[in-house]
C-alpha cells in the first residue's frame, strides 16, 4: 500500500509543479544534493574528500517539450565545466528521456551528442541510465551510434530482465553499470520475484568482473556487496576494474566504509528542482526511508502538501483501481 502511494505520488504533474516552487522540503535535502550547480559542486567536493568519486545526475524527467530538453542539455554541459574547472573527481549520468528520446530519436541522439563531445574535451566519462523497457533498445542504438565517435560512453543492466546476460554480452567491451532495476515490468520480460532477479545480479556481476571491461556494482544490498568482496578476493580481480555505486544521501557509513577499504567508490549525486519524482520513487523503493520525512514534519508547507497528496491518491484508487503500469 505504501508503496503503490508513493509511486503514484512520484507520477503527479500537480505535486512535481508545486514541489519545484517550495525548493527542497520534505527530507529530500537528505538525498538531493542542493538546487543548482554550486550547491552539487560543494557536495562533490565533501565527498571526494571523503575518497569517494561521484556521478551527477541533473534531474529531470516527463520532458515532451523540445525546449525543456534543450534547456537539459544546457544545463549538464555547465556541470561539466563546473566539474573540469573545480577540478572535483566527478562524471555525469543521464537519462535519455530527459534530453528527447521520447520526442524525436534523432534529436535526442543530438543532444546526447554535444554532452559526450564535451565531456570527452575532459576525458570525461558519460553513462547513459536505463530507464524502462520502452526505452532499453533505443537506449542501445544511441550508446551503438555515440560509440563510433567516442570512447567515453557507457549504460546500465538491469538485472531483472530475463535477456540481461545477453544485453551484458553484447556490451562486455563498454563501462557498464549493474543493478537490479527500479522500474515496473511484466513477467513476460522481468522476473518479479526478488530471489530470482537478487540471484541474476549476483551472475551478471561475476560474469562482467570475469569477461568485461570496467563493472560499477550499484546496490545498497550489504548481502550483495560482502558477496563481490569475497569474488573479486578468490578470482585476483584487481580493484582498479570495477567500483560499488550508491546514491546520495543513502547509507552514508557503508560508502565511508568501502571506500576506506581501499575499494573505488562512486556516489550518484542528483541535483536540481525536479527532486520530487525521484525522491518519491526512493520512498516508494524503501519506504523505511519516511524517517527522512519525519524529521521535517513539521514543516507547515509539506503538512500541505502530502495532505493534498493523500487526497489525490485515495481518489485516484477508487477511480482508476487497476492503474499499475507507473514507472518506479
Ligand atoms: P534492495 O532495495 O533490493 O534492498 C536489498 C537489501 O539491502 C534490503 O533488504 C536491506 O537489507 C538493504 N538496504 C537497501 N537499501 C537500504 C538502505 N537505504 N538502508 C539500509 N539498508 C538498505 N535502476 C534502473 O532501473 N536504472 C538505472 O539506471 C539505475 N541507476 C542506479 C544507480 C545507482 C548508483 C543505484 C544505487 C541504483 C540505481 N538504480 C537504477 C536503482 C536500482 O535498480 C534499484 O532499484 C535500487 O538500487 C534498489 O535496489 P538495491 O540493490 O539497492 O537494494
Amino acid at each position: 500500500m505504501l508503496k503503490d502511494f508513493f509511486m503514484g505520488l512520484s507520477q503527479n504533474q500537480f505535486l512535481n509543479n508545486t514541489a519545484k516552487k517550495y525548493g527542497l522540503k520534505m527530507g529530500a535535502q537528505s538525498v538531493v544534493a542542493g538546487t543548482n550547480i554550486p550547491e552539487v559542486i560543494k557536495s562533490i567536493k565533501e565527498l571526494n574528500a571523503q575518497g569517494i568519486s561521484c556521478t551527477v545526475d541533473h534531474l529531470g524527467e516527463f520532458v515532451f517539450k523540445k525546449e525543456e530538453a534543450i534547456a537539459a542539455k544546457e544545463q549538464i554541459i555547465k556541470v561539466i565545466e563546473a566539474i573540469h574547472e573545480n577540478q572535483v573527481d566527478a562524471h555525469i549520468s543521464l537519462k535519455p528521456t530527459q534530453l528527447g528520446l521520447d520526442i524525436d530519436y534523432s534529436f535526442c541522439l543530438n543532444n546526447i551528442r554535444e554532452i559526450v563531445h564535451q565531456a570527452s574535451q575532459y576525458k570525461m566519462f558519460v553513462n547513459m541510465d536505463m530507464e524502462d523497457y520502452k526505452h532499453l533498445e533505443l537506449t542501445f542504438q544511441l550508446l551503438d551510434e555515440l560509440s563510433l565517435e567516442y570512447d567515453n560512453v557507457g549504460t546500465v543492466i538491469q538485472a531483472y530482465f530475463h535477456n540481461a546476460l545477453e544485453y551484458l554480452e553484447r556490451y562486455k567491451n563498454f563501462r557498464i553499470r549493474i543493478v537490479k532495476g527500479a522500474y515496473k515490468e511484466s513477467a513476460e520480460i522481468a522476473y518479479q520475484d526478488k530471489k530470482d532477479i537478487d540471484a541474476n545480479f549476483i551472475h551478471l556481476i561475476e560474469w562482467h568482473l570475469l569477461n568485461g571491461k570496467f563493472t560499477s556494482i550499484a546496490t545498497h544490498d550489504h548481502r550483495v556487496i560482502n558477496h563481490v568482496k569475497a569474488f573479486v578476493k578468490q578470482n585476483n580481480i584487481p580493484h582498479n576494474q570495477f567500483e560499488f555505486q550508491m546514491l546520495y544521501g543513502f547509507r552514508k557509513e557503508l560508502q565511508l566504509s568501502l571506500a576506506n577499504e581501499g575499494y573505488h567508490f562512486c556516489t550518484y549525486v542528483p541535483f536540481g528542482n525536479d527532486w520530487y519524482g525521484y525522491f518519491m520513487r526512493r520512498l516508494a523503493e524503501r519506504p523505511q526511508n519516511l524517517n527522512l520525512v519525519a524529521k521535517q514534519v513539521l514543516n507547515k508547507k509539506t503538512k500541505t502538501i502530502i495532505g493534498v497528496a493523500a487526497g489525490a491518491f485515495l481518489l485516484g484508487r477508487i477511480t482508476k483501481p487497476n492503474q499499475n503500469k507507473r514507472r518506479r
